[in-house]
């Protein structure tokens, strides 16, 4: 195997391994990703990313800076080195690759707390337990930890606030193409509901003076809105309201995004959630729901939401959506499709109210 160059683009999900075996064996190629991820995990624990921005550094150093022991940390950053995330200089010292950088915790577009959150044990073990999804219908994630997915945020700060920054980090590729195809200037008064810290309205925000908005999540969940808002320079024309989405949905917006979010839901709560926003519109059909989510490729195409579907599967009981699935709970809701979205990758459904 080669190391990646720091610039390399990384195209596909397993193109890092090009591992060579006949076809009837490529099934147990997917291993290394286990093993991969195993010695990356405590690497981005200790912090070793942001220890190798300095510049590069031995195992040694390495360990005497983090309390570990020297073999097993040479180890885990060989297997890291070698599957092209670190690079490994001719003297066994390691560097910092572009794909590392991410991990930094202080980082530009750092991407350690998502890394952090997909491989902790709120996230891992329910894939021990996927053939209980697979024979019953019912999350693992349940089976495993004896409550749905949020009731067991509720109850865990550590892993509620883990998972909140995650979601900070969660920036699809298709996100940008998203911001370059639609005009979110259309509406003044924008409510984001399941909007998390309120970091995607305040993208929005930030790209669109002439708007304002609402950030609609759970209350330890905005609490830390406003702090975003301020540190993105939109705290003026952005505001927090604390939402139960089963409960109700505050009315008075022009716009009402849902990102990422009906997808942790299954069909029969995913029209639940829509019912209270076509509720908040009322007779205003000049408003807009606008759901961004990933929109499902046909059979035998490639497509990420089919990845990340066993996620919303396993871990929450929901689901990605094609097309007639997306028609069919929003039209459950009240709402008719008013655009063209380009399946295949997240999309932007546009739904006027009926
Ligand atoms: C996967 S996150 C998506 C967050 C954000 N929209 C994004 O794109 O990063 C789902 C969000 O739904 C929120 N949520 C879950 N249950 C909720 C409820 N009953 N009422 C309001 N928000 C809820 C969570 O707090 C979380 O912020």
């Amino acid at each position: 195997m080669t190391a990646v160059d720091d610039d390399s683009e990384v195209s596909d999900v397993f193109s890092w391994f090009p591992v060579e075996l006949p076809a009837r064996q490529r099934a147990l190629g997917l291993f290394v990703a286990k093993w991969t991820i195993g010695a990356l995990r405590p690497l981005v624990q200790l912090k070793v990313p942001d220890l190798l921005a300095a510049g590069p550094r031995t195992a040694a150093q390495l360990a005497a800076a983090t309390g570990a022991e020297v073999d097993p940390l040479y180890r885990v950053l060989r297997c890291v080195a070698a599957a092209g995330i670190l690079r490994e200089e001719a003297d066994g010292v390691f560097a910092l690759t572009a794909a590392a950088d991410g991990l930094r915790s202080d980082a530009d577009g750092s991407v350690r707390d998502m890394f952090l959150f997909a491989c902790d044990p709120m996230m891992w073990r329910p894939y021990e337990e996927v053939l209980h999804t697979v024979r019953t219908g019912t999350p693992a994630f349940d089976h495993v930890f004896g409550e749905p997915f949020f009731d067991f945020l509720r109850g865990n700060t550590g892993s509620a606030e883990l998972f909140d920054r995650a979601m900070t980090q969660n920036h699809y590729p298709g996100s940008d193409r998203i911001f370059d195809r639609f005009d979110f200037s259309r509406f003044p008064r924008i409510a984001d509901v399941g909007g998390g810290r309120g970091q995607f309205l305040a993208e929005v925000l930030s790209r669109h003076p002439g708007c304002t908005g609402a950030v609609c999540d759970q209350p330890q969940v905005v609490a830390e809105a406003r702090a975003e808002f301020e540190r993105r320079d939109v705290a003026d024309r952005a505001s927090v309201v604390e939402t139960d989405f089963f409960a109700g949905v505050p009315d008075g917006f022009d716009a009402y995004f849902i990102k990422h979010t009906l997808h942790n839901w299954n069909d029969h709560d995913a029209v639940r959630i829509l019912k209270r926003v076509r509720a908040a519109i009322g007779a205003d059909t000049g408003a807009r729901l606008l759901i961004i989510d990933m929109l499902l490729a046909g059979p035998g195409e490639w497509d990420l939401g089919k990845l990340t579907d066993i996620e919303m599967m396993v871990a929450l009981g929901g689901r990605e959506r094609g097309l007639p699935e997306w028609n069919q709970v929003a039209g459950a809701a009240g709402f008719t499709l008013a655009n063209d979205p380009v399946p295949g990758d997240l999309a932007l459904l546009e739904y006027r109210p009926v």
